[in-house]
């Protein structure tokens, strides 16, 4: 039997860039989300660290606490929306609130790809609903995608762009010619950037959205750090250049693939060719390709970060766990978590690669390293070698799929070379 509730009540954790977001949005739209959801909404109460800070948003000033558990302990609140961040006190805050019966709706992918696993068998265990649209690409609704308009799919493959600041960054970069740090700080400014940015720019934030995603998609439980990771701390202004005159553009790739139950799984700046639809995905841009045995290609694309496109996955969250407490149908959607896959180790994995190095400019040089790639089994597909600088040549490889191991192999091979002056670290190159 349906539940009589004509008012879901809402209880915040946290109230800046998302919870804005999500809140203006409930208020703004309150008539059209009361007549679509079939029930209305009640803010009850909001936890923030300091309640007299100014807030974009219209909220009555009773209603901010500093005390977070005063939010997951109150019977009156339906749904917990934990848009604070970080691993604790929010674990604990929404266990509490789970432990109650309470749904949750969160954007946190660090705790998601962390310790969603234990949050999923609470709910479960009790009977409520965990929804997390927002914490995978910001405003794209990619979670209900997979988990709803895919359910009966087999996916094969998972590549995507999914840090909006990274590619807000690499973008200002490469476009606008600004240096790293001053694009980070719009980054910040414009509100794309976690709390502590170093999760965006070495791309943990991306590990820990492909580990969300690859759980969807492929039905595991994967460790964040079982995920190889590279960010884009070592991408300099000279990459971007010499990958533009290659005819690609630099971003920074979150990809899981799947076959024959082997799982391939990280995330590192890459060089996508200009004409891929990756490609073209700029600014805080986020986009996500998903490749399925029935429907083949799909691609999402829509802003990865910001309140108000965040925002939106809250509230789709907030009516679709509304929906579930109105008609008394939750834990519709569990954790789907079943096999136990291998994990392709990194050395074993085969990618085409850009390699760039300074050697001393003069004859048998391009030689004596081609012999090194040669004799580890690494085809080169082209090589370029810029005009000298005094002693010095600059020269750039593409290599065809090699396995990364023979790749490594060949560079501390290389790297011992009396002629070799220097060598860049590896950039993985997209060709699919
Ligand atoms: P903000 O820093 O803007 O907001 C965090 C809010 O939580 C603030 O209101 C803060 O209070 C409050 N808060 C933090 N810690 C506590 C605490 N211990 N007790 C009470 N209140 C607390 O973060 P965002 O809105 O940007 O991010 C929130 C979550 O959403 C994160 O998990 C993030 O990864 C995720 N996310 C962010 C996106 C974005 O574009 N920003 C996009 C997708 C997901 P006060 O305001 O007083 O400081
Ligand atoms: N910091 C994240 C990003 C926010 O830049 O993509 C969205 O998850």
């Amino acid at each position: 039997m349906p539940e009589d509730k004509s008012v879901v009540r809402l209880g915040f954790l946290g109230m800046g860039v998302v919870g804005c977001g999500a809140a203006n949005i409930l208020l703004k739209n309150a008539a059209m989300i009361e007549h679509r959801a079939r029930c209305r909404f009640e803010i009850v109460k909001v936890a923030v660290r300091n309640p007299k800070k100014q807030r974009p948003v219209k909220l009555p000033p009773e209603l901010y606490t500093t005390d977070p558990y005063s939010v997951v302990t109150d019977p009156r609140v339906d749904i917990v929306v934990e848009v604070m961040g970080g691993l604790e006190p929010a674990f604990d805050l929404l266990v509490t609130a789970l432990k109650q019966g309470k749904s949750v709706v969160t954007a946190n992918k660090e705790l998601l790809a962390k310790r969603g696993s234990e949050l999923l068998d609470i709910a479960k265990e009790v009977g409520t609903d965990v929804y997390f649209e927002a914490s995978v690409a910001g405003g794209i609704p990619i979670i209900s995608a997979l988990k709803q308009s895919l359910a009966g799919e087999t996916i094969h493959r998972i590549v995507g762009i999914v840090n909006g600041t990274t590619n807000y960054i690499l973008t200002r970069m490469s476009r606008d010619g600004m240096s790293f740090e001053q694009a980070l700080r719009e980054a910040q400014e414009k509100g794309f950037a976690e709390a502590d940015p170093t999760d965006d720019v070495d791309g943990h934030d991306a590990t820990y959205k492909i580990a969300i995603l690859a759980a969807i998609a492929f039905g595991f439980r994967i460790k964040v750090d079982a995920i190889y990771r590279e960010g884009i701390r070592n991408i300099d202004i000279s990459d971007i250049r010499y990958a533009d005159e290659l005819g690609y553009a630099i971003k920074l790739l979150a990809i899981a693939k799947q076959e024959d139950g082997v799982i391939e799984i990280r995330v590192h700046p890459t060089l996508v060719p200009k004409t891929h639809p990756l490609a073209a995905v700029s600014d805080q841009f986020n986009a996500i390709l998903i490749e399925g045995e029935n429907v083949g290609r799909l691609m999402f694309y829509g802003q990865g970060a910001g309140g108000p496109p965040t925002g939106n996955s809250v509230v789709s969250d907030i009516i679709d766990a509304a929906r579930n407490i109105v008609f008394g149908s939750k834990a519709r959607i569990v954790c789907t978590c079943r096999v136990n896959p291998k994990i392709k180790p990194i050395p074993e994995i085969e990618s085409r690669f850009c390699l760039r190095m300074d050697v001393v400019d003069k004859p048998g040089v391009l030689a004596r390293i081609a012999s090194v790639f040669g004799s580890n089994q690494v085809s080169i597909a082209s090589v370029i070698q810029k005009e000298s600088q005094g002693e010095t040549a600059h020269i750039v490889w593409l290599t065809h799929k090699t396995p990364y191991a023979a790749l490594q192999k060949s560079l501390n091979e290389i790297k011992q070379l009396d002629v070799v002056l220097s060598v860049r670290p590896p950039l993985w190159v997209e060709s699919d």
